[in-house]
């Protein structure tokens, strides 16, 4: 980074020199200049700061708060969900303000603002860049009627570890299908010109490494090697750039030592010199304080002096940048120039919005629930669905059994949408029980336990009684939404409260079980694995998960999606991931040790001596990648159009996929490759492409990856980009456990 660092000063010096002498050349620059050079530094200092409210606050604006709005000393709010309130400070702000800068209006809309879709990692799971670019696009349909032209979202911390809770708004573990997933998010976002007014600016967050938390305890310490930062972490972020996204938020996390808003390397070299972003940077709630607590400011003087010279732009809800700049600015150890700089962010976004133009929200309330949005929810809760167990094909059910529907999330509206929802209203959820009723099923609904932590068994006899008289049981449960989201990681991820018990009473009826799970995460399913005879995973499924759940398990539709983190057996197992480093001492079956296989008094050295758990062994659950169809594939012909690749000199790698079933299918064929030597050592295993596809029965399709050096890149400790020549492997397959193998060579 030095390097780059040194050669950008010297450039950007040199810039800046010539840039003395010439105006900002294009016409947007021009405007910003003209707009700071009338602003006092009282209007400048208020652009930096976000004021969050409650969207709880009821009765009158505070005069106090319409006051420093009038005085610009607030660039944006947080939270302002009534349309009045909106409505009246965006006109002071534009009427009755020094210089009639607009307000931003900002609002957590992740998956849905009125119209709730799947959860981000459920999203993920579809593998499905359309259904992530409906998702948004619908969400900022609905959300700038109110106003919200600013959304926190995507979240892009990629997750390796399911006890955080956070992983359910990630888009999981992998960086390649993150970074795919992005794009679709930040465009569907902000549409096709930020000046619409159902345009939002996106968010890229958390920067950075917040999923990296130790332990998977949210806001925890994040270590990082700069290798992992580029290869793993970073991706996302730089796909964010790519696509557009006009802001990014830091993250809670201090990474190696440095509390991301205070962090100038990642907020000033990375992002804006070597990724070229030129939106603005917004602290997340109150992390600009909380350098105090983290020992990296020794008082909120200090930490508005480290977050300004680190680039953070705007300052989300704690109040250092209002209280301390002037004083900073006096005792020179920020200048002018820096702010000005950060305020040009800003006012360049609000600029690109048309905000100066069009600063009022155009209502087009009558689109909620629309149900074409209805529509594209419901699909996305099919494509995110993941059909993790079948045996004996007893999914999908045909018409007519009798169905015992069991459990605590059955008929919950408010819990199927899962973490961040707080704009959904539970009353347009259309529950598993709702369309039960509305398709005419023929089931008996006992929930036996009435909430997912219910510990209490005083309900089973009657859910035991109704299995009994039925021809199969569905039980429909998992986590309440509030058990995954911000602050709540757990330690034991199994089915809480007395699901397990109640599910292993239901198996003595001897019907057969369709275990369905809403959930934030993958839930441990190891102690009741072999009472069930098929698991779905549906995550928090939003507003349309039920008539998406009566279609999947009656086989009107097919669950397509594919594990975007790895599930694992048991909670110990965690971090777990796909793309993990071989070691010296990989596990290989014939080694692994079983403890209750060890002989009493064994020699200490007698044992395997590879990677694994004496109990629990080293496979995870499921795969990433995992997932079942209701038919069957065949994979074969695997060719490469070379057996070397070079600079000028792609690799085409083809495969036949046959579907091996009675019923149209679909399937994501995915491509993986090993770098088997490097300079730094290489995960086992990395995806590079995946393509969706559907097959008729006994239908065939041959399917083309292409594959560049480029693809085969890497960063290393010392920040160099590049491969070596040498020896790799590739995989085309159903996860990344699976598939043909071939290889080739950088020559
Ligand atoms: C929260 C979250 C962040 C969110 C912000 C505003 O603490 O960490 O993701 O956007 O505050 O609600």
């Amino acid at each position: 980074m030095k390097k780059i660092y040194t050669l950008i000063c010297v450039l950007a010096f040199t810039l800046v020199a010539c840039e003395k002498e010439q105006k900002p050349t294009n016409e947007l620059e021009t405007k910003v200049s003209d707009l700071l050079s009338k602003m006092t530094l009282d209007e400048k200092i208020g652009q930096l700061n976000l004021r969050g409210t409650s969207s709880r606050v009821k009765g009158k604006l505070p005069d106090s708060l319409k006051q420093a709005v009038r005085d610009g000393k607030i660039g944006a709010f947080l939270n302002v969900t009534n349309t009045e309130y909106v409505d009246e400070l965006q006109r002071i702000a534009v009427e009755e303000s020094p210089n009639k800068i607009p307000l931003i209006f900002a609002r957590d809309v992740i998956h849905g603002y009125k119209t709730i879709f799947p959860i981000p990692l459920g999203m993920a799971a579809s593998w499905d860049t359309q259904v992530a670019k409906n998702s948004s696009r619908v969400a900022a349909v609905e959300a700038s009627s109110f106003g919200i032209r600013w959304t926190f979202a995507p979240m892009l911390d990629i997750a390796r570890d399911s006890r955080w809770g956070r992983i359910a708004e990630s888009p999981g573990e992998d960086p390649f299908l993150a970074s795919t997933l992005t794009k679709a998010y930040v465009e569907g976002f902000q549409g096709d010109s930020l000046n619409d007014p159902t345009s939002m600016i996106a968010c890229a967050k958390h920067f950075i490494g917040y999923g990296a938390a130790i332990g998977g305890r949210d806001y925890n310490t994040a270590i990082i090697s700069d290798a992992q930062l580029h290869n793993i972490y970073l991706p996302p972020f730089k796909s964010a750039v790519q696509a557009g996204s006009q802001t990014f938020m830091t993250s809670f996390n201090e990474m190696n030592g440095i509390p991301a808003s205070g962090d100038r390397r990642m907020l000033t070299e990375v992002l804006r010199e070597d990724f070229g972003f030129d939106g603005f940077v917004v602290s997340d709630w109150d992390s600009v304080k909380e350098m105090i607590p983290h020992g990296y400011a020794e008082d909120l003087k200090h930490a508005a002096e480290l977050s300004l010279n680190a680039g953070l732009n705007m300052e989300m809800t704690s109040k250092a940048f209002e209280k301390h700049t002037k004083e900073l600015l006096k005792e020179g150890r920020i200048t002018e120039d820096q702010i000005n700089s950060l305020v040009a962010d800003i006012l360049r976004v609000k600029l690109r919005m048309g905000l100066f133009e069009k600063p009022y929200r155009v209502d087009k309330s009558d689109n909620l629930y629309a149900d074409a949005h209805l529509q594209m929810a419901k699909e996305a809760a099919i494509k995110s669905s993941v059909l993790l167990k079948n045996d004996n094909n007893v999914l999908p059910l045909t018409a007519g059994k009798k169905i015992a529907v069991i459990g605590p999330l059955a008929d919950k509206p408010r819990e199927q949408l899962g973490t961040w929802t707080f704009d959904g209203d539970g009353k347009y959820t259309k529950t598993p029980i709702n369309a039960f009723q509305n398709n005419n099923v023929n089931y008996n609904f006992v929930e036996g336990l009435s909430y997912s932590r219910d510990k209490s068994t005083k309900d089973f006899s009657k859910a035991i009684a109704a299995a009994k008289q039925s021809d199969v049981i569905v039980f429909i449960g998992g986590e309440e939404a509030i058990l995954s989201g911000e602050a709540h990681s757990r330690a034991n991820i199994n089915l809480p409260g007395a699901q397990e018990e109640l599910i292993k009473e239901l198996a003595k009826t001897g019907k057969p079980i369709v275990l369905v799970i809403m959930a934030g995460r993958p839930i441990t399913v190891t102690n009741i694995l072999d009472d069930v005879d098929a698991i779905l995973m549906t995550w928090h499924p939003g507003t349309m998960g039920g008539p998406a759940i009566h279609d999947m398990i009656f086989g009107i539709a097919e669950p397509s999606g594919r594990l975007p983190v790895t599930w694992p057996k048991v909670a110990g197992q965690l971090p777990l991931f796909y793309n993990h480093k071989n070691t010296g001492r990989p596990v290989i079956p014939e080694e692994f040790v079983q403890m209750d296989s060890i002989p009493i008094g064994a020699w200490q050295s007698s044992l395997g001596n590879t990677s694994h758990y004496l109990d629990i062994g080293y496979l995870p659950q499921y795969p990433f990648g995992y997932g079942l169809s209701y038919t069957t594939f065949a994979y074969s012909n695997q060719t490469l159009s070379s057996n070397t690749i070079s600079e000028n000199n792609d690799i085409t790698v083809k495969v036949t996929v046959k579907n091996t079933g009675a019923r149209e299918g679909n399937e994501i064929v995915q491509l993986y490759v090993q770098d088997v030597v490097g300079r730094i050592t290489r995960p086992v295993r990395e995806l590079k492409g995946y393509q969706k596809v559907t097959i008729k029965p006994n239908e065939e399709k041959e399917l083309t990856f292409t594959l560049s050096l480029e693809d085969l890149k890497y960063y290393d400790n010392n920040e160099e980009y590049g491969v070596e020549k040498g020896d790799f492997k590739v995989w085309i397959g159903q996860n990344a456990a699976a598939g043909l193998t071939t290889k080739f060579r950088y020559e």
